[in-house]
């Protein structure tokens, strides 16, 4: 509104003049965005002197009401770009001041969540099967609760095997539960496995020669002390092609030691049974803390056992329909908690599972 309009509405209308003036100034002083929007509510709401204005219009006299209802019109609707308007400028001097004082120091450090990693077991795992895969092998897998047919029978374990009785082998279903007596060798009994060694029955059932497989996981014996758990892993290998012999058993075995102990260490062989390899033996790796000389971590020996091992027993071949004049092969297995100790020195093996926190995450 011009001045020469509003000195005309001071003269016509003097009450709605006043209603102006004193609406701009409530808006215009007004402070910060709350003392605005009170102001607004004051000068513009229902309640208002200027509402209440507009509508005693329809009762002044009908010469009046053109020019003082178009001046109330023209007046709400300035005295609401006033409010935009202030409102606007509010909001950036808000905004200036926030980014004078708000200032934030991006050379602080971030703040950092803790990320979890793998369990220590499961990386040795991995390691173990790296290893296994850079030699070409490939990874196989096996049920945990298996047949007895797969983890003794076929295995070449006779029924009078002490791996077989109940005090070191967790039945799910027994032998005697569900056959007569007559056919107790019928392998219809149901277990936890105790060793990854049905795999190779398995993979050896579902594929012909050449066999290179490694095959990691969950095994379970009735067992608990510092050096036994009820469950535990290993990782076991098993190669059957034309003309393998103990000298490759031997330098896979080496080989493999090499990459997962480090370059200095030595294995020695010694014999040993198994019912499934002939013959069979067992792995030692020279003990890292006393250069092979003999301590306390080697019982004086300077040798560390890590693995069973030994030539596929040729009966084994006859539940497979492999024929032993063709083939030959080599089996091994490792728990896969002693290689962890042994690699990193951890005196008990109940650590892995106590999950404590202090203890997995120094790995
Ligand atoms: N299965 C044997 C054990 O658990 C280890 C083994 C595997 C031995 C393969 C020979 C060949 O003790």
């Amino acid at each position: 509104m011009d001045d020469a309009q509003l000195q005309e509405l001071k003269q016509r209308a003097p009450g709605l003049a006043a209603i102006y003036h004193t609406g701009r100034e409530t808006i215009t002083h007004a402070a910060d965005l709350a003392a605005l929007e009170q102001a607004r509510v004051q000068v513009l709401g229902r309640k208002s002197a200027l509402t209440e204005f507009l509508r005693s219009i329809p009762g002044l006299p009908a010469e009046e009401r053109p020019l003082v209802g178009r001046g109330g019109n023209v007046i709400r609707k300035e005295l609401e770009e006033l409010v935009e308007a202030r409102e606007a400028e509010l909001k950036r001097a808000a905004l200036s001041d926030s980014l004078a004082h708000e200032r934030i120091d991006v050379t602080l450090p971030g703040q950092s969540f803790p990320a979890g990693h793998e369990h220590l077991i499961s990386r040795t795992m991995r390691e173990v099967e790296d290893i296994f895969i850079g030699l070409g092998y490939q990874i196989a897998e096996g049920p945990e609760v298996e047949l007895d047919y797969y983890n003794f029978t076929a295995l070449n374990t006779p029924p009078s095997h002490p791996a077989r009785s109940a005090h070191d082998t967790f039945w799910v279903v027994e032998q005697r539960e569900t056959m007569p007596e007559a056919v107790v060798d019928a392998d219809r009994g149901v277990l936890l496995r105790t060793h990854t060694s049905p795999v190779q029955v398995r993979v050896m059932e579902q594929q012909r020669p050449p066999v290179y497989i490694l095959s990691p996981g969950k095994v379970y014996r009735r067992d608990s002390d510092a050096t036994h758990t009820p469950m535990f892993h290993q990782a076991e290998g098993l190669v059957v092609d034309e003309g393998v012999t103990l000298a490759d058993l031997k330098g896979t075995v080496a080989h493999f030691t090499r990459e997962f102990f480090g370059p200095d260490r030595d294995i020695r062989v010694r014999p040993h049974f198994f019912p499934f390899t002939e013959p069979s033996i067992e792995v030692d790796v020279s003990c890292e803390l006393c250069g092979g000389k003999g301590c306390r971590s080697c019982k004086y020996s300077g040798w560390l056992e890590i693995m069973g091992a030994g030539m596929v027993d040729p009966a084994v071949y006859s539940f497979v329909d492999y024929d032993p004049e063709k083939v030959s092969g080599f089996a091994f297995g490792m728990g896969v908690e002693r290689m962890a100790m042994l690699k990193h020195g951890i005196p008990d093996l109940r650590l892995f599972y106590d999950n404590d926190v202090r203890f997995l995450r120094q790995f």
